[in-house]
């Protein structure tokens, strides 16, 4: 018997971008009544859970991630009542419902910055980060913003100078202030309350900075071109040891509810990202790992982030995958169409729970915008480089009509050139689309316990070839992927069985024995024989 397993292990979750997901008001932005519109989609391609990117009221600086009040619902995404009949109706669908916590900072527009800032003695003064100028004058040190330019924001008012790791539109809150904490977690109990299943939790890795605020040793500039999430790794002092404690306190919370689920965005090197499942297990459920988004596609790099992921989880720490968010270029543009039906076998066959992005089930690709279209608010506030987050941010397309079945409005973004061909209706119907493939794998992996909760073997395999088994018991799937453009051998003298999915051409039945011809972009899911 496999041990128990809960909903968050066994169960796949979706990412949705709530301005992209669907519009119900003709305004040409997505909104809650539109995501419980399209709740049947997600029962249909048989994921377990919907991540919402934030839907609080807010100024919209960071597009939600500068939370005016944690506990309402922005009138353009619909209200609370809204949020309710969603949780209801997904639940009565078995779909769980993760809502994105921005705990690190909150908008300037919050009423808690804005009692903060009108005085040094104001009793919410230190739940921000305020410091005086350096005795030279200027800024207290040299940390910078992730979004562009200095991370100190002068405030003319009370003579003294505010933290924020993006924009200065959002104030770092002061985790070190026990009051911050205790009304972040009466936030998170808020929507427990209401029946949120889980929290996706905002650079969890953040929260806390070096508490002596020393300068930080600049950043060689060759490394500064790298993506600016990842130039915030090296550019402040994060990743407190102490972070750990708020971590633990996070899941205490959550842990007073049944079966919540807790996941961190972190994005830090292997060895860091794993103390985040915290001493016995008492951290994030999931930290998230981002590997596949950050590395080159090459079976034999991927191979070994597998294999050390794998080997260097903690006790009891469960693994999970990402492909693509709303931070990142979708997968179908870092790796092509072709390649990206590899990675969505990839995605749902890997042990441990996989997120997907929406639309990219689809196939969907980054739609390109010009500077000078862009809706995203950071990318106007860089001016040394493009952040461009607009282009895998649009609309998701549901058919073929003038707003892709998304809005009847003019969508704030545009639709990809392609969307009459890659939409929902069109690929429900095509037994050989990438929607079709997608949800045959899904159905699969929901049907084998193999292939959701099953162990991970890595098997030998060469050149441009990934494989790997999954196994319960005697029931065992080899997965072979071809990372490559052509065509391959691959040797396997103890393999036997038949070919459940393929990605490329319907293979569905085929033989296979001890040798099989793979071709070029062709991912298979191998049922093997005793
Ligand atoms: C990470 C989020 O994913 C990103 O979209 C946002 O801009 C930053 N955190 C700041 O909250």
């Amino acid at each position: 018997m496999t041990e128990p397993h809960l909903w968050w292990q066994r169960g796949i979750i979706y990412q949705i971008y709530p301005r992209s997901l669907m519009d119900s008001n003709g305004d040409g932005i997505g909104d809650l009544p539109g995501i419980i519109r399209r709740l049947e989609y997600f029962s249909w391609l048989g994921v377990d859970a919907i991540w919402i990117s934030p839907i609080y009221p807010s100024p919209m600086a960071d597009f939600g991630y500068d939370v005016s009040d944690y506990t309402g619902i922005h009138p353009m995404f619909g209200t609370m009542d809204d949020m309710d009949h969603l949780l209801a109706g997904a639940h009565e669908r078995g779909l769980r419902v993760i809502l994105d916590l921005v705990p690190c900072h909150t908008s300037e527009a919050h009423p808690w910055f804005e009692q903060s800032r009108s005085s040094c003695d104001n009793p919410k003064r230190d739940w921000y980060l305020w410091r005086d100028s350096h005795p030279d004058g200027g800024p207290p040190n040299n940390w910078k913003s992730v979004f562009g330019g200095g991370a100190w924001e002068w405030d003319e008012r009370t003579g003294q100078y505010y933290y924020h790791a993006f924009l200065k539109q959002q104030p770092d809150l002061n985790w070190r202030n026990p009051q911050v904490r205790a009304s972040m977690y009466d936030a998170m109990k808020f929507w427990l309350d209401r029946g949120v299943d889980g929290f996706r939790v905002d650079v969890m890795w953040n929260l806390l900075k070096d508490e002596k605020f020393r300068d930080h040793p600049l950043i060689p500039p060759s490394r500064s071109e790298q993506s600016p999430l990842l130039t915030l790794l090296e550019a402040i002092p994060i990743d407190q040891p102490e972070v750990h404690e708020i971590v633990a306190e996070m899941r205490q919370v959550m842990d007073r509810y049944r079966e919540r689920v807790l996941i961190g965005e972190i994005y830090l090197p292997l060895e860091k990202l794993l103390a985040y499942y915290g001493i016995d297990g008492c951290g994030a459920h999931m930290p998230f790992n981002f590997q596949l988004i950050g590395m080159p596609w090459d079976a034999r790099v991927i191979e070994a982030a597998i294999n050390r992921y794998e080997g260097m989880l903690p006790e009891g720490g469960w693994p999970n995958w990402v492909l693509g968010n709303h931070d990142n270029s979708r997968i179908a543009s870092r790796v092509g169409q072709a390649q990206a039906r590899v990675s969505a076998m990839m995605l749902l066959t890997l042990r441990g729970t996989p997120t997907m992005y929406y639309g990219d089930e689809l196939g969907m690709h980054d739609v390109p915008i010009t500077r000078e279209n862009s809706q995203d608010p950071v990318e106007k506030n860089i001016t040394e480089a493009s952040f461009g987050r607009d282009p895998e941010r649009t609309p998701m397309q549901w058919n073929s009509g003038p707003g892709a079945g998304f809005t009847t409005g003019e969508p704030w973004l545009p639709l990809a050139d392609d969307h009459q061909v890659l939409n929902v209706e069109v690929e429900r119907k095509d037994p050989d689309s990438m929607l079709s493939l997608c949800r045959r794998i899904i159905e699969l992996r929901r049907a084998e316990d193999a292939l959701s909760v099953g162990n991970y073997a890595p098997v030998r395999a060469t050149g441009d070839l990934l494989a790997y088994i999954r196994e319960v018991k005697s029931r065992r799937f080899l997965i072979v992927l071809n990372l490559g453009h052509h065509a391959a051998n691959y040797e396997c003298p103890d393999f036997k069985g038949r070919v459940m999915v393929a990605t490329r051409i319907r293979k569905e039945g085929f033989p296979v024995d001890r040798r099989i011809e793979i071709g070029g972009d062709e991912g298979l899911v191998i049922l093997l024989e005793d």
